[in-house]
């Protein structure tokens, strides 16, 4: 169902609230990312590809006191993210978070076809969502685009080639609009997160092999939470509309580099 914003709650005034869209916001770092804006006072607008769980979100968000707007959309799929944006009469903050990984596996062994997807979703995701938004986001006077990359669009990592290659796309994508939109009111902010334990991201990337996703994570003091995250992102999109956080790496204590994780080692099984 199309999601327009009421005209009443988007004309000009000082009390109206700001307007987020929010990608990927049904679940991990876009669900917490859509509920800490909505407690910061926005007006939330959830997206992704799974309606029932922007819905769950939506109803949290509710539940809580703030509002909220649910409209299904495939990042990848270009002309639905132009009607999207034809939708919305006010956007003040769009927070680029759709994205994942799939597989581990070398270069020499990689599927040309997770790499393709990885660069949709990652990459293309986020210039389609951006260049729709941006008129949008300049005619508020005050936009503020965010990129969710990743650590890894930052260091590559064995087995990492797809999703950092992707990555390293969505930075490049960021630091290239900044220059671009230099002397306009619109700011760019890139958060790079280290090791995040969310549901659904390790699972994806291990292709729903639960035990290995698990083993992501396995002896690791306090993973990131999604909430981390989103505190990360709420506490930038707030910042004076002057200020300008270019980037952010955002790790666990427990992770002081890529290949730098602390893991406590399993107590040996007694024979
Ligand atoms: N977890 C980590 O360790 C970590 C670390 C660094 C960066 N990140 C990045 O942070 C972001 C969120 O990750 P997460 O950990 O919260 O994982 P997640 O729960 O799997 O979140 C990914 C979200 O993107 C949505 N999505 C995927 N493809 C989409 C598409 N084509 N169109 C629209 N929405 C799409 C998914 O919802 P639907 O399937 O319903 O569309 C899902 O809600 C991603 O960009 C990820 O790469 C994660």
């Amino acid at each position: 169902m199309p999601h327009r914003v009421p005209a009443a709650d988007v004309t000009s005034g000082p009390s109206r609230p700001p307007v987020a869209v929010v990608t990927g916001a049904g679940s991990g770092i876009g669900a917490a990312t859509a509920r800490g804006l909505a407690a910061a006072g926005h007006h939330v607008v959830l997206t992704g590809r799974r309606k029932d769980r922007l819905d769950t979100v939506a109803g949290e968000i509710t539940a809580a006191g703030g509002t909220c707007a649910v409209h299904p959309l495939d990042v990848t799929d270009a002309a639905a993210v132009r009607a999207f944006a034809r939708t919305l009469e006010r956007v003040d903050v769009l927070v680029n978070n759709a994205g994942g990984a799939l597989g581990t596996e070398t270069v020499a062994t990689a599927d040309p076809a997770d790499w393709a997807a990885m660069f949709e979703v990652n990459v293309l995701g986020v210039l389609h969502v951006t260049q729709a938004l941006l008129p949008a986001l300049r005619a508020s006077g005050d936009g503020t685009v965010v990129v969710l990359s990743s650590t890894a669009g930052h260091t590559a990592y064995e087995g990492g080639g797809g999703y950092v290659a992707a990555k390293h796309g969505a930075h490049a994508l960021a630091a290239t609009l900044r220059l671009e939109l230099c002397g306009e009111p619109v700011r760019v902010i890139e958060i790079a997160p280290g090791l995040v334990r969310t549901e659904e991201f390790a699972l994806n990337r291990l292709r729903g092999d639960a035990a290995a996703a698990a083993g992501v994570y396995r002896g690791v003091d306090r993973p990131l939470t999604a909430e981390d995250v989103a505190d990360t992102v709420s506490w930038a999109v707030t910042r004076p509309a002057h200020v300008n956080l270019d980037l952010i790496v955002v790790r666990p204590r427990a992770q002081a580099a890529q290949h730098k994780i602390h893991r406590t080692p399993e107590p040996r099984a007694t024979p």
